[in-house]
């Protein structure tokens, strides 16, 4: 295909065993989060979740993205190269690649491989005046683009789902800053935020009835039986999500239904009953939180969008 590149910049997926190590032996167990999205059953789950009724967060992004695309158009202008961080989201990329004026590229970034090649032919198939450039690299890694896209001057940032609040307020404020720079301090940022509200409505968002978030979180451990020939039994342990209002942030554990030892590539860790091991946090942003995280990393806010609930925010932040 003539308007697709591939780059492979091998994320370092060689430290998954480090890090996983590291993570079990810590008083408070806990898991690096990346690897919900494995391989496809992950990304799979995370779809099916992205379609609950109380997991309101995708659809109320794209009713905003929906209701306002003109306008969102309009200030990324023309002949831009759309550059997104992850590339699950396919109905909010493809929302907006229809709507943008002429875009040059689009540059999607995930750590996934195979799922971003997969995801990079059918997008340079869907729109073969678009030119596709894939980068299979972590983004929170302060990453250099292509020089076949360097000189390219309206760049901008797509960073959709809230994905920002499963970073730490430290990580989050690295990220932006980084995005900053990836921009060469022009362009813009395109960002959905979730946003702090009624705690129970979190609390359905992330315990939904069909049990599908509780089985994207146990997913994890199969992830880990597979690449580190691990030996965790799913039946021995049960999803437990909650909001912690003190740090403002839902959190995801994994709780030991019984006292068990686990293999993990060749060393042994030891679980009491109720233990837990810690798989991911989701921060929930008021309004003025994240304004004071954007303008501290080097943007300005250009322009906020919402629902009537004030559920989700979308904002447009500017370097200059
Ligand atoms: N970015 C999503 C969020 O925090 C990811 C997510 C949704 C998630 N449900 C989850 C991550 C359950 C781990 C477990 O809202």
């Amino acid at each position: 295909m003539q308007n697709l590149s591939f780059y492979d910049y091998h994320p370092t997926l060689l430290n998954f065993c480090d890090e996983v190590l590291k993570g079990l032996s810590l008083p408070q167990k806990k898991f690096p989060p990346q690897f919900f999205y494995h391989d496809q059953k992950g990304s799979d789950l995370f779809n099916q979740i992205c379609k609950l009724d109380e997991y309101y967060v995708t659809c109320t992004e794209i009713k905003i993205l929906t209701q306002n695309i003109k306008e969102i158009s309009n200030i990324i202008g023309e002949n831009c190269l759309l550059i997104e961080y992850g590339s699950g989201s396919v109905d909010k990329a493809y929302l907006l690649l229809d709507a943008l004026h002429n875009p040059y590229g689009y540059m999607p970034i995930d750590i996934a491989k195979i799922h971003l090649l997969d995801y990079a032919k059918t997008t340079a198939q869907r729109y073969p005046n678009l030119q596709v450039i894939a980068l299979n690299a972590d983004y929170t890694n302060n990453i250099e683009i292509p020089e076949e896209v360097k000189n390219i001057k309206n760049k901008v940032i797509f960073f959709a789902g809230s994905t920002i609040g499963n970073l730490d307020y430290e990580d989050a404020i690295l990220l932006l800053k980084q995005s900053v720079h990836l921009l060469e301090e022009k362009g813009g940022l395109l960002i959905g935020v979730d946003l702090k509200k009624d705690p129970n409505i979190l609390h359905s968002a992330y315990n939904d009835h069909e049990g599908i978030t509780a089985d994207f979180n146990l997913h994890v451990l199969e992830n880990i039986n597979q690449e580190l020939k691990a030996n965790f039994n799913l039946n021995n342990f049960s999803h437990y999500a909650f909001y912690n209002p003190y740090f403002g942030r839902i959190e995801m554990h994994l709780i030991s239904k019984i006292s068990q030892e686990i293999k993990v590539a060749d060393q042994v860790f030891n679980f009491k009953a109720g233990e837990s091991i810690h798989t991911e946090n989701s921060y929930k942003y008021s309004q003025e939180d994240f304004e004071f995280l954007a303008k501290e990393s080097g943007f300005k806010i250009a322009k906020k969008w919402s629902d009537p609930q004030e559920f989700f925010a979308l904002y447009y932040l500017t370097c200059e």
